[in-house]
């Protein structure tokens, strides 16, 4: 199935440049630690942490909230199991998408017990029209409207996931 590009890859890759030159700039001297929200946000931040020229030690977190539906179920699962210590690190959460803002007021909670010396947000989308609880994204890529957006690491179903664009899905969707 093809579907409508709504941010094309040579947009996506400009942008990404664009915040990695930012996060270059405000972190100079410092290392970073950087954690991916899998499973949407491993494309995003695989392109970043590449454009990103200070030592990195990544981590990976899995959250997630939707199940097989495009909407919310509003239970966040977040299986926690860092490598490292977060305490008095510069901390970089990197996400596909901030919607309804659950997720990551979750995360960012649990990590804030780790007392890190800084915690910012880098996330490629946001959905304003959604959004209930209130994040600040330090590293916006893109606002967008209320679609229901896929690929680049954001999935229907599971799928879709690898296309190296975003897209308005157009099937029948299962809420
Ligand atoms: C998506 C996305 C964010 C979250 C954002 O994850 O990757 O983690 O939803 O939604 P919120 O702001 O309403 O909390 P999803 O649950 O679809 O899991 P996935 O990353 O594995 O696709």
């Amino acid at each position: 199935m093809s579907h409508q590009v709504f941010i094309s890859q040579s947009d996506i890759q400009q942008r990404v440049k664009v915040l990695a030159d930012k996060i270059n700039a405000d972190f100079q001297g410092k290392e970073l630690v950087v954690i991916c929200v899998l499973n949407g946000a491993f494309m995003f931040c695989a392109d970043l942490v590449r454009e990103i020229n200070l030592p990195v030690v990544m981590e990976f977190i899995k959250a997630s909230s939707y199940g097989s539906g495009t909407v919310s179920s509003g239970k966040i699962t977040l299986d926690l199991g860092f490598q490292g210590e977060l305490k008095n690190k510069h901390i970089l959460v990197v996400e596909d998408i901030v919607d309804t803002g659950l997720t990551l007021t979750k995360l960012f909670e649990m990590i804030k017990h780790e007392s890190p010396a800084s915690l910012k947000l880098a996330s490629l989308l946001f959905k304003p029209a959604r959004n209930k609880h209130k994040v600040p994204i330090d590293y916006l890529g893109f606002e967008i409207e209320d679609h229901f957006v896929i690929g680049y690491g954001l999935d229907y179903d599971g799928k879709f996931r690898e296309l190296p664009y975003i897209g308005i899905y157009q099937g029948e969707v299962n809420e």
